[in-house]
């Protein structure tokens, strides 16, 4: 007698990661024009050369190089700045959108100043930049802490670290993360991918954009020549 038993269906692998009921293929990771789009060492920006459509420059926010964002971007800054100012403090805007041209000179500056393998850690290479995306906002308050690991004890540091999320803006390269981010910490580079996203990351626990779309490790740029490569 056949055995015309159905065979049980396997449940679809998930990981801890994605037991929670978030649709991680909601939108792209791929497309640069997508606001969850992960740019990093492994996953240059295609085309290499991206220039967002919708750049504007944030209103009644102080921004010292006069650096513009994605709509989106800009819309949730004015309402992060505005939330901080009630708060009594006030968040100045040092870079926002840097085009390709721009990350080439701002690089090739860097290697000069400390050679290649120290700049890696901390400034990308053209193409694999987020503030091309032009998602990203490199905060600061005056306060003599700029582009420095001290932003993160002062109060408009640790008010951005507590309250960015509700603005849709997550911590991109926390600390000890250098593995999977490929970049040192930076408590002053800020993205955004949208509340939800920045919510549900902050809710999770989980610290990176990789880890919580299963991403591989970033830590370094692939080797010259490889598919993954430049
Ligand atoms: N400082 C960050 C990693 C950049 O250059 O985009
Ligand atoms: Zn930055």
């Amino acid at each position: 007698m056949p055995d015309t038993t159905e065979p049980t269906p396997e449940p679809p692998a998930s990981s801890p990661a994605e037991a929670d009921g978030f649709d991680r293929a909601r939108l792209s990771l791929d497309d640069p024009d997508s606001i969850w789009v992960i740019s990093n060492k492994l996953r240059p920006l295609n085309p290499i050369d991206y220039t967002p459509g919708d750049l504007r420059m944030p209103n009644d926010v102080p921004n010292n190089n006069g650096q513009p964002l994605r709509e989106a971007a800009a819309t949730a800054t004015e309402q992060l700045a505005a939330a901080a100012a009630a708060e009594g403090l006030q968040v100045r805007v040092l870079s926002a959108f840097r085009d390709y041209a721009y990350q080439v000179s701002l690089y090739d500056g860097y290697i000069a100043r400390d050679g290649q393998a120290a700049a890696d850690t901390y400034s990308a290479r053209p193409g694999h930049s987020e503030h091309q995306t032009g998602l990203v906002v490199d905060f600061d308050d005056g306060g003599g802490c700029a582009l420095q690991e001290c932003f993160e004890s002062t109060p408009a540091g640790a008010w951005l670290a507590e309250h960015g999320h509700e603005y849709g803006f997550v911590l991109r390269y926390p600390r000890e993360k250098e593995h999977v981010t490929g970049f040192m910490y930076e408590p002053w580079h800020f993205r955004y991918v949208g509340v939800e996203l920045a919510t549900q990351l902050r809710e999770s626990g989980i610290a990176t954009l990789e880890e919580f779309f299963g991403l591989p490790d970033a830590g370094d740029y692939a080797p010259a020549g490889s598919p993954a490569g430049e």
